[in-house]
């Protein structure tokens, strides 16, 4: 039971915003294979452009493959693969993503040195399911970053999870 105290306090606020901004995905994805797909893509990345305007130092490509398609089979998803390049220590300030509800990001460099900041909390990751409909923004580190993404446009964050959830539940079972 919470008490009414606790659920008044900071600390109940803040536990309940992360679990509805970033799930961390501990699945063996293979990042080789995403990685190699990265490299195939490489000239075909244009810079990110949106109604706020573009930027070299953050390029996308949009990018479809076989084991992007088996992802999303995996787990039950509509999603679009993209590719990202966002330069070294490049910061995209808060926002929200233009229609898209969620995404599954996976980063795709040996070392993870970059962030998605939610508020005060910043999250580094290999692989997670982010809420893309709530504020975030990004610090990168020194590296640049390479990024996949399954961009889900009709189904919100929790729902997504769930799915989720359930998929890695069931892999753990069969072990
Ligand atoms: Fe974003």
């Amino acid at each position: 039971m919470t008490t009414l105290q606790e659920k008044f306090s900071d600390k109940y606020y803040e536990r309940k915003i992360m679990q509805n901004d970033i799930y961390i995905i501990d699945y063996p994805f293979n990042t080789e294979l995403l990685y190699q797909e990265y490299l195939n893509a490489k000239k075909y990345f244009i810079p990110y452009r949106d109604h706020r305007g573009s930027a070299d130092w953050w390029k996308i490509a949009k990018w479809n493959f076989e084991y992007a398609e088996e992802l999303t089979e995996l787990f039950n998803i509509n999603a679009n693969p993209r590719l990202y390049f966002l330069g070294k220590n490049q910061h995209l300030p808060k926002h929200k993503d233009n229609g898209t509800e969620c995404a599954i990001n996976i980063v795709l460099n040996d070392n993870i040195t970059s962030g998605v900041t939610y508020g005060s909390s910043t999250y580094h990751y290999r692989a997670a399911l982010l809420n893309t409909q709530n504020e975030h923004e990004v610090f990168n580190g020194p590296e640049d970053r390479y990024l996949f993404k399954l961009s889900i446009f009709d189904e919100p964050f929790e729902e997504v999870k769930n799915k989720i959830e359930s998929v890695l539940e069931k892999c753990k079972n069969s072990q």
